[in-house]
């Protein structure tokens, strides 16, 4: 049993040093679905230099043979296969313990996470039908938008196929994470991968809620109540600089592939036997009242979330964002439980 290589330089406090030391590498079999998109090439090569993951399955409705080909010369042992459209979907999946789902449509200036419902919330139903079917015990990381409302779609899906377990079904918030953590060490001369800062809430706007009062380390003086609107601010408004600063190419890809890989090897970190790997999702909690689901920072282990972990105190400034994020958050995880269900 050989030490598992985690993605270098890239760890922040979420994992500690026991869990580098203790990590195993153990077969995992992991699939891609939207692995020819703007996300799923890069987070696949991330995958690819994971050596977790022993099989990697990449899936799309198109153009996904040429990037398994490209991939397949890296020479990392990871074992590379494409699946092309719906008859191979079963292929890809069976036998998978993470399953991470890029595939949808992106933003466009202009867009909110929201308008892209329509379309993403058929996919990612689809997906989690196949998924329910092939593979109903992997974890599943819902990368998809608007992802306030996919995850409740996905955990319909599985309810509906007698499948769910709710440790299972994660919302992919980890890039609100990896911003706020950059944002905060650039305002503060620090060193990115030691910063640590909670995002709570959903992903979507003012649902986005950084703690910046619980960030660590603390850098004395602290930012002003002003700068802590600012900041939180644009990490709730990062993804759209990102998608104005492409002017119609797409929004976010290699950040979030960034954010994605680090999600998924805290996962299997932790379905490995690690100890110690915490990280902030949007699960299935009954953290905050009133919320079904909520983003928060969770304890992964080997059956998936094994612990939501307790809200840290929250400023005042953070209390009132809670409560400006009620109307947003309920109504997105309404319309995703009501798309599931209808007909
Ligand atoms: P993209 O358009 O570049 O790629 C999407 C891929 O999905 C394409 O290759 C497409 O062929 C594939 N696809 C479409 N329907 C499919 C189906 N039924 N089965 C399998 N694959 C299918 O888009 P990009 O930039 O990769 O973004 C993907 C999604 O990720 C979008 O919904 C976007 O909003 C979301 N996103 C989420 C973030 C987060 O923090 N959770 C951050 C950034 C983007």
């Amino acid at each position: 049993r050989a030490e598992a290589p985690v993605l270098a330089a890239a760890r922040t406090g979420c994992v500690t040093r026991a869990a580098r030391r203790q990590a195993v590498i153990e077969a995992k079999k992991v699939a891609v679905l939207g692995a020819a998109g703007g996300i799923g090439q890069p987070l696949s090569l991330l995958l690819k230099m994971n050596r977790m993951v022993t099989e990697l399955s990449l899936y799309d409705i198109a153009n996904v043979a040429g990037v398994a080909a490209d991939l397949s010369h890296c020479n990392t042992p990871t074992q590379v296969k494409a699946y092309t459209g719906a008859e191979e979907l079963g292929a890809a999946l069976k036998g998978c313990e993470l399953v991470v789902i890029p595939a949808g449509v992106p933003r466009k200036p202009g867009m909110t996470r929201d308008d892209l419902f329509n379309i993403n919330a058929g996919i990612v139903k689809s997906l989690c039908e196949a998924v329910a079917q092939h593979c109903p015990n992997a974890v599943i990381n819902i990368i998809s938008n608007p992802v306030n409302s996919t995850v409740p779609i996905c955990a319909e899906v599985l309810k509906k196929a007698g499948v769910y377990d709710k440790r299972k079904v994660m919302g992919v918030t980890s890039l609100d994470v990896v911003r706020a953590n950059t944002f905060v060490a650039e305002a503060k001369g620090l060193d990115t991968r030691d910063v640590d800062v909670p995002v709570i809430g959903g992903h979507a706007g003012e649902t986005i809620l950084p703690l910046l009062s619980q960030a660590t380390p603390k850098v004395l003086p602290w930012f002003s109540p002003e700068e802590i609107e600012q900041l939180t601010v644009r990490i709730q408004n990062a993804g759209t600089e990102v998608v104005e600063a492409k002017a119609g190419a797409g929004s976010a890809t290699l950040s979030m592939a960034y954010a994605a890989a680090r999600m998924a090897e805290s996962v299997l970190l932790g379905l490995n036997g690690a100890p110690g790997v915490e990280e902030c999702t949007y699960v299935e909690s009954s953290l905050v009242p009133g919320f079904q689901y909520f983003a928060s920072k969770v304890r992964l282990g080997p059956n998936g979330v094994e612990e939501i972990l307790p809200l840290p105190p929250l400023s005042e400034y953070e209390q009132q964002g809670l409560e400006k994020m009620k109307d947003l958050l309920t109504k997105n995880i309404q319309a995703g439980i009501d798309f599931a269900n209808k007909a």
